[in-house]
């Protein structure tokens, strides 16, 4: 019997799911005591180099109200061969091509092992993919030339039948031609006035897009026979235009328009993102198309623009959010909303690469990824490796030598009849799919069973929330079980339509009788990054002190419920095993950057949420609670709590935060540095020890996406802040208990409330863990 760690990893290996529950409570009742909701956090498409390779369409249950697809869990009868789907019990015949079916001679998609598998629809048209470069040229010297290198490196990453065009703003939109070789013309439009798709349609002189003729039946065309897309001359196949691409972008000058002392320069990123979602909108309408947009500054002029063009007026800090002072944002993020639900409409990934070492409007900005699927990438300047390393990746490709992006994709979740779906957190939009499946309550973006995501990646998590329907007057027979499905549609990168579909299958149990199997099933990780997607969601709407507020009184009755202890008694208090993790991901989540932002800008934290809200468990968690090695001259590098205790003189602490790496010298170690010992022969010791996090620091800022910050520090150094801010305070001033004579009551429960207000004062794990244990155990409460 495996133990549930392992049935968790597995399940995580073949599916790419992470339930917060392994075991469902059978009642409605009994799923909402249960505090952290039955929830899941789903990767569609986790890179599988075991899936086979299916080539025909899935077979989908005829009830016109379900659909959902032919899987492990269906009851089939060989003999007269049907099947009966395990969402709503209808007898499906199979279809003729099934004919030869027995119990020895199974098709894939019935075979336990591959409850989740992948089809190609062989009939679909192949689409090659379009991508837009959208270059902001008000760049000084430096970091325009940086940005055009990457970008003609790029152009030897994309596959030669993709399409590019080239779109390049400053006080003016400039719209390139890209026809032939020497003879550059372009398109000019003013930066202050939005204009329609039609507008923008009828001044590039383009016909509408014709529909892409439907293959005749039954003849599939080979993958190389690309469809034929209506044509135009500013989005060409890169094999004809690489060289003019190349020479055009080698040409670009900076923005001509002269920028007077104490100005900013005149930006019109709204209407030139406008401009090309409207190019893209009328030429290639739900066709795989990325549009890059490289921005070195805010935008200052037309709509979307985030702050004037005298310096004198700083950029909205989050004081003046809160204070309610911000003289452009609302309207800023109104149309950059507008522009994201267009193009997400059409299908179209939205990029933004913001280089800059003043902010740029992320936060404004922030629809256009989040709805559409687009990287989000933040640096302070295009020539660092930081920047040309992650746009570097963006190319990157699999073991299969596929690029790691897929385009224009759906997922549909079907769940048996017990259990509804609430909603979505993740980048995507909603496609409005009232099904059978829908909650009535949302959590996330809900209202729906299909979501659209129109840039996915390996990697690419998002968080599905539940609920259980089913009434206890209802009980569901013992060793019954529940499912749910995804359908997740895509475009390959090789212009292939796929279809992956995963079905999960998991016991009902009444939790009134056996409360610790559905304990015993509780996957702390998954609830704390589950938890946490949900916490962000509501910090974009709510006030920051009421979302603390309420996931200290999420956790505070997760241990009132799951926790063993005597009344009143806080020493009696123990946690089951599963469960003694979940607080201290909570203490580092609240004190984090998610949700404590007055230390950061506003695009900061939109970047920072954004990445909490796109990444893979594995990757959410290290965010939550960065990871801390030692190393010494006593043993191996070993992982060491990440409490100011691990700070010791003769230490090397290496930390990643997933947005960081840090690599912090201890005061003796740090001295031996600049007393250069590791340069001396005898030290040879030494100079081996100060490489190991070194190399390893190398390793983790090789593969990971966006490419992480790398600081070198020291005791005393400057750059230390970022160590200190993240460790628990163990061994400051703080660890003083001060919150005697605080009562407490229960609608106002909360570590963070005494006498009312939320303490900026930063308590050390010890202490919250003290007063959690407090709380949960009391009487009153
Ligand atoms: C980019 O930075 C490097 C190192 O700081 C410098 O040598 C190089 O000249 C810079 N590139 C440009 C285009 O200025
Ligand atoms: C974007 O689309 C959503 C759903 O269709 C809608 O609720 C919202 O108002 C739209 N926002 C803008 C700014 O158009
Ligand atoms: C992402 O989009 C949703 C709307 O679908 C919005 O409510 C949420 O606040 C956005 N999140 C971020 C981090 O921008
Ligand atoms: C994807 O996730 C895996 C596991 O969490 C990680 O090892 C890998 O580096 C990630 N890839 C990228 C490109 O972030
Ligand atoms: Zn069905």
């Amino acid at each position: 019997m495996a133990t549930y760690q392992e049935f968790i990893q597995q399940n995580e290996d073949r599916d790419g799911v992470r339930f917060s529950w392994n075991v469902w409570p059978s009642s409605r009742l009994e799923a909402t005591r249960m505090v952290v909701p039955l929830a899941c956090l789903y990767t569609p498409l986790k890179e599988r180099l075991d899936l086979p390779p299916i080539q025909y369409d899935p077979v989908l249950c005829t009830r016109s109200n379900c659909h959902a697809v032919l899987n492990p869990f269906c009851q089939v009868d060989y003999r007269a061969k049907i099947w009966s789907c395990n969402f709503c019990f209808h007898r499906n015949q199979f279809p003729p091509q099934y004919a030869a079916i027995s119990e020895q001679h199974q098709p894939a998609e019935l075979i336990p092992q591959f409850s989740t598998i992948e089809y190609t629809l062989t009939k679909a048209v192949c689409h090659p993919p379009v991508f837009l470069i959208l270059l902001d040229t008000c760049m000084d010297e430096e970091e325009l030339q940086a940005v055009k290198e990457s970008l003609q490196m790029s152009l030897s990453l994309l596959p030669p039948n993709a399409l590019v065009g080239l779109i390049t703003f400053g006080k003016m939109v400039q719209v390139h031609e890209l026809g032939c070789e020497g003879c550059s013309k372009s398109y000019v439009f003013r930066g202050t006035k939005d204009l329609t798709a039609k507008q923008i349609q009828d001044m590039l002189g383009i016909g509408r897009g014709a529909a892409v003729p439907q293959q005749p039946r039954g003849q599939a065309p080979h993958p190389s026979q690309q469809q034929q897309l209506p044509a135009n001359r500013f989005l060409q196949p890169l094999h004809k235009c690489d060289m003019a691409l190349t020479d055009l972008l080698g040409e670009l000058q900076r923005d001509p328009w002269p920028v007077a002392q104490g100005k900013r320069p005149l930006r019109c990123t709204g209407v030139a993102l406008s401009v090309a979602i409207g190019l893209l909108e009328c030429t290639y309408p739900n066709t795989g198309a990325r549009l890059l947009m490289f921005v070195g500054g805010p935008c200052t002029q037309g709509p979307g623009m985030v702050v004037d063009d005298e310096l004198k007026h700083p950029i909205r800090s989050h004081h003046d959010i809160e204070k309610d002072n911000c003289k452009y944002m609302k309207k800023s993020m109104k149309h950059y909303e507008s522009m994201a639900n267009r193009s997400a409409n059409n299908g179209h990934i939205i990029d933004i690469y913001s280089c800059a070492l003043d902010q740029t409007g992320l936060h404004e900005m922030k629809y256009l990824c989040n709805l559409t699927g687009g990287h989000m990438v933040m640096g302070d300047s295009f020539n660092t490796s930081l920047f040309k390393q992650t746009f570097q990746r963006v190319f990157s490709k699999d073991a299969k030598g596929e690029f790691k992006m897929a385009f224009s994709s759906t997922v549909e979740v079907k769940t048996s009849r017990e259990l509804k779906v609430q909603g979505c957190i993740g980048s995507c939009v909603s496609n409005n799919l009232r099904g059978a499946s829908v909650s009535d309550t949302e959590l996330g973006l809900g209202g729906t069973s299909q979501w659209k995501m129109c840039g996915l990646y390996p990697n690419t998590t998002y968080a599905f929330y539940f609920e259980v329907v089913n009434q206890h007057t209802a009980p569901i027979p013992q060793g019954g079980r529940g499912y749910v499905q995804f359908i997740s549609q895509y475009q390959h990168s090789s212009g292939q339509r796929r279809i992956r579909v995963t079905t999960l299958a998991r016991n009902w149990v009444d939790a009134s009788i056996n409360m610790q199997h559905i304990a015993a099933g509780y996957d702390q990780e998954a609830s704390a990054v589950l938890m946490a997607r949900i916490a962000v969601f509501r910090a974009e709407t709510d006030d920051g002190p009421d979302v603390l507020r309420w996931l200290d009184r999420m956790l505070i009755r997760l241990c009132q419920k799951f926790g063993d202890y005597s009344k009143d008694s806080p020493t009696s208090f123990r946690f089951p095993e599963q469960f003694t993790l979940y607080p201290q991901f909570m203490f580092h989540l609240r004190r984090s950057q998610f949700l404590q932002v007055f230390n950061n800008s506003p695009d900061e934290t939109s970047y920072y949420r954004h990445m909490l809200l796109v990444e893979d468990l594995t990757q959410c968690l290290i965010m939550i609670q960065p990871i801390l090695y030692a190393y010494s001259f006593n043993g191996p590098p070993e992982p060491v709590l990440l409490d100011t205790s691990s700070i010791q003189a003769d230490r090397i602490l290496l930390m990643d935060t997933f947005f960081q790496i840090l690599i912090y010298l201890g005061e003796t170690i740090s001295q031996w540095r600049k007393a250069k010992y590791h340069e001396l022969p005898e030290y040879e010791n030494f100079k081996q020890l100060l490489q190991a996090p070194v190399d390893d620091a190398q390793e983790i800022l090789q593969t990971r996406f966006p490419m992480p910050r790398y600081i070198d520090t020291e005791a005393g150094g400057s750059q230390a802040r970022f160590l200190l801010s993240k460790v628990n305070p163990s061994q400051t001033h703080n660890n003083m208990y001060n919150w005697g004579g605080v009562s407490f009551t229960l609608h106002s429960l909360s570590l963070s409330d005494a006498g009312g207000h939320v303490l900026t004062d930063d308590v050390s794990l010890q202490v919250f863990m003290e007063h959690l244990k407090k709380l949960a155990v009391s009487t009153s409460s």
